[in-house]
């Protein structure tokens, strides 16, 4: 029986399948290069990791599955929590526990401490006024050599507002903002979450995250960065990841990749 505040049967049904899709799928979702360049980068055999955002808990699962490692997944989110335990259940993965989170109001305490911290696809979700008070309490859960690893599409990039699928406009996101509200409420799909229910949630909920915005809360945390990879369109062209970073071909990155330590 699924609780009210949790979702219909065919809507829990999609989600769960998208779920295990992210959990399995190494080649061709939205996750593949966060998959392969964590497999690449980092091993996190015997690790505590901690997936922030982990929404319904697909790559926490993958982590938990991939290494012998000790996986806490926190969402905001309680239905996305529901999510993650039920895939959890399905899959008969035993070394990841989830819970519902909100760390502004319940701080990591010191004995909750991580040697790696993932965000997959959460920091231009995460209201932009409490960023930096997050990435403050996520420095200091860092065990010894810790580090967080923080993937994102940057607000320049072709699929940064989450709708094209529906509105099928890249770069949608600098339309006038009533026209594209009205183009999205035309498919306002609901989602998985409770608290952004539907497409148009979603699209409010971002906080329009560039690298700049990023770095600038990053360094007032007492971060640095050790490592930047900027995804783009032209990836694939040998030496054209040099202007990724340049106007205009900054607006063709589709992912950042950030270490912090
Ligand atoms: C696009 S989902 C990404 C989920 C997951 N990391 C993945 O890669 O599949 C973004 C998630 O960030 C969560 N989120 C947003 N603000 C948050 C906050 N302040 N604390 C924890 N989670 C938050 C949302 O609830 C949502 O599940």
């Amino acid at each position: 029986m699924i609780p009210a505040y949790k979702m219909e049967r065919q809507r829990y049904e999609f989600e769960i399948a998208h779920a295990e899709n992210n959990f399995l799928d190494e080649t061709s979702t939205h996750l593949h290069i966060d998959k392969s360049l964590i497999k690449d980068m980092f091993d996190l055999t015997n690790k505590k990791v901690l997936d922030f955002g982990c929404g319904s808990g697909g790559m926490s699962l993958w982590y938990a599955k991939n290494w012998e490692c000790e996986v806490q997944g926190f969402d905001i989110d309680r239905s996305y929590i529901f999510l993650a335990n039920e895939l959890q259940n399905k899959l008969k993965i035993p070394n990841a526990k989830f819970e519902q989170r909100n760390i502004v109001e319940n701080p990591l305490q010191s004995d909750e401490k991580f040697d790696f911290i993932f965000l997959n696809d959460v920091a231009e979700h995460i209201e932009f006024s409490i960023l930096e008070n997050i990435f403050i309490q996520l420095k200091s859960s860092l065990n010894k050599n810790g580090k967080i690893f923080v993937t994102y599409p940057p607000w320049r990039s072709p699929h940064a507002s989450h709708v094209t699928h529906v509105t099928k406009i890249p770069w949608c996101q600098y339309l006038p903002q009533k026209m594209l509200y009205r183009m999205i409420e035309k498919d306002n799909r609901v989602l998985g979450g409770e608290i952004e229910n539907t497409l148009l949630d979603a699209y409010h909920g971002l906080n329009r995250l560039t690298h700049e915005k990023l770095s600038t809360v990053v360094k007032k945390a007492g971060l640095k960065i050790k490592y930047r990879k900027s995804h783009s369109l032209l990836s694939r062209i040998p030496g054209m990841d040099k202007l990724s970073n340049i106007t205009p071909f900054n607006f063709l990155v589709t992912k950042e990749f950030l270490l912090l330590e």
